[in-house]
C-alpha cells in the first residue's frame, strides 16, 4: 500500500505516544507530590531496572535467573504501588501508560524479531486507501447502541415473532456469528429487505465488532465499489491497484446497498463477480445488503453472480421485514 499513507499514519502514532507519555508524566507529578511513598516506589523500580541491566551486561550467561529475580521484585513493588493508589482513591492503572491499541502499544507493529504490521495499522491503511472518513458512524451504530425499541411490535409474514422480537433474535444470532468469526461455516451473508429496516445498522454492528477483534474490515457501498472498479479498470495507478488488492485481502468485505449503483459496463459486473468468487474460494467473509429481492438480483447480476450469492453451502440469506422505522422517526 501507499508509502505516503504509511508515513502519515506512523507520524500519528508517534503523536499519540507523545501525548500519552506527557499525560502520564503529569499524572505521576500529581500523585508523587500527594503520596511520597509512591515516588519512592517509582524510583526503586527505576533503580532496579538499571541495576539489572548492569548485572546482565557483567554476567551475560546468567540472564535467565536475573530476569526471574527481577520479575519477582517488580511484581512486589507493583503490588505495593496498586495498594497505595487504591487507598488514596485512584484507579489502579493510574500510573500506567494508556494505549489506544493494547496489542501494539501504539507503535503500529507487533512481533520480535520479525516485525509485522498490527491489525490496527492495517485497518488505518485500509481506511485511508478507501477514504472511509465515515468510520465514525460505527461509534453510533454498534451492538451496544442497538435499540430494540425502534422496531414496532407488528406481526410479520411467515414468522411467529413480531418485528421487534425478530430483530432481537437476529441481533443475537449475528453476535454469535461475530463471536465465532472467522471460523464460521457460512462466510457470505446477504441481507435483503425494503428500505428502513435496519440492514445498514446491523452491518455496522458487525463491522465494529469484527474490527474490535483485531480483523480488518472494508465497508463500502455498491455505488462506491462499482465506481472504484470502473475507474480501476481504466487506470493502473498504484493507488487503484492497492485498493483492488485489498478487496481480495481484507478479512471482511461489506458491500451495502447492492442494486443502487450506476451500471457502467459489463466489466464492472464481471469484476464484482471476480471479487465475490475469489473471496468465496479463499473462504473469506463478504457481507452484502440489498433492497432487491432474489429474483431482481438474478435479473440484474446474471445467473453466475446470483448462484454464487445464493449458494446455500456458503451463504446465509437474511430477510428483513416489517415497517420502515425511518418513517416512524
Ligand atoms: N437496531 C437499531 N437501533 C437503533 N437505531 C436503529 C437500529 N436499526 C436501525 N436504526 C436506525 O434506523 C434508520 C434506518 O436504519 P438503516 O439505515 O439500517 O436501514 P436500511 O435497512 O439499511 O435502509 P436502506 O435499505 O434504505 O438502506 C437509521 O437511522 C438507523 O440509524
Ligand atoms: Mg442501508
Amino acid at each position: 500500500m501507499n508509502d505516503l499513507y504509511l508515513r502519515e499514519i506512523l507520524q500519528e502514532y508517534d503523536e499519540i505516544q507523545r501525548v500519552q507519555s506527557r499525560a502520564l508524566s503529569l499524572r505521576r507529578e500529581e500523585v508523587f507530590s500527594r503520596i511520597p511513598d509512591l515516588a519512592k516506589i517509582h524510583s526503586d523500580i527505576v533503580e532496579l531496572m538499571a541495576e539489572n541491566s548492569r548485572k546482565a551486561i557483567l554476567n551475560p550467561d546468567n540472564t535467565s535467573t536475573l530476569v526471574s529475580e527481577l520479575q519477582e521484585q517488580m511484581a512486589r513493588l507493583k503490588a505495593k504501588e496498586i495498594e497505595l493508589l487504591k487507598e488514596n482513591g485512584y484507579p489502579e492503572d493510574y500510573l500506567e501508560m494508556r494505549y489506544r491499541c493494547e496489542i501494539c502499544k501504539d507503535t503500529g507493529y507487533t512481533g520480535f524479531p520479525i516485525k509485522e504490521k498490527c491489525s490496527c495499522l492495517v485497518q488505518k491503511l485500509l481506511e485511508r486507501t478507501y477514504r472511509l472518513s465515515n468510520i465514525h458512524e460505527l461509534e453510533a451504530e454498534n451492538f451496544s447502541t442497538f435499540d430494540p425499541m425502534v422496531f414496532p411490535e407488528i406481526s410479520l409474514e411467515n414468522s411467529r415473532l413480531n418485528q421487534r422480537e425478530y430483530m432481537i433474535q437476529l441481533r443475537d444470532r449475528l453476535m454469535d456469528y461475530v463471536d465465532e468469526f472467522p471460523d464460521n461455516q457460512k462466510r457470505t451473508i446477504l441481507f435483503t429487505g425494503k428500505t428502513g429496516l435496519g440492514k445498514t445498522f446491523l452491518l455496522n454492528c458487525m463491522a465494529k465488532s469484527i474490527m474490535d477483534k483485531g480483523y480488518t474490515v472494508i465497508r463500502t457501498s455498491a455505488y462506491k465499489l462499482f465506481d472504484q472498479l470502473f475507474y480501476g479498470s481504466i487506470s493502473d495507478s498504484p493507488d487503484s491497484l492497492a485498493q483492488k488488492r485489498s478487496l481480495f485481502e481484507v478479512d471482511a468485505l461489506i458491500i451495502d446497498d447492492l442494486g443502487t449503483e450506476t451500471r457502467r459496463n459489463n466489466y464492472t459486473i464481471e469484476d464484482l463477480f471476480n471479487v465475490i468468487n475469489e473471496r468465496t474460494l479463499r473462504r473469506s467473509h463478504t457481507f452484502l445488503s440489498t433492497n432487491l429481492n432474489l429474483a431482481n438480483l438474478r435479473e440484474r447480476y446474471t445467473d453466475r453472480i446470483a448462484s454464487r450469492l445464493f449458494d446455500n453451502s456458503n451463504t446465509m440469506i437474511i430477510r428483513f421485514q416489517g415497517a420502515d422505522i425511518r418513517l416512524k422517526k
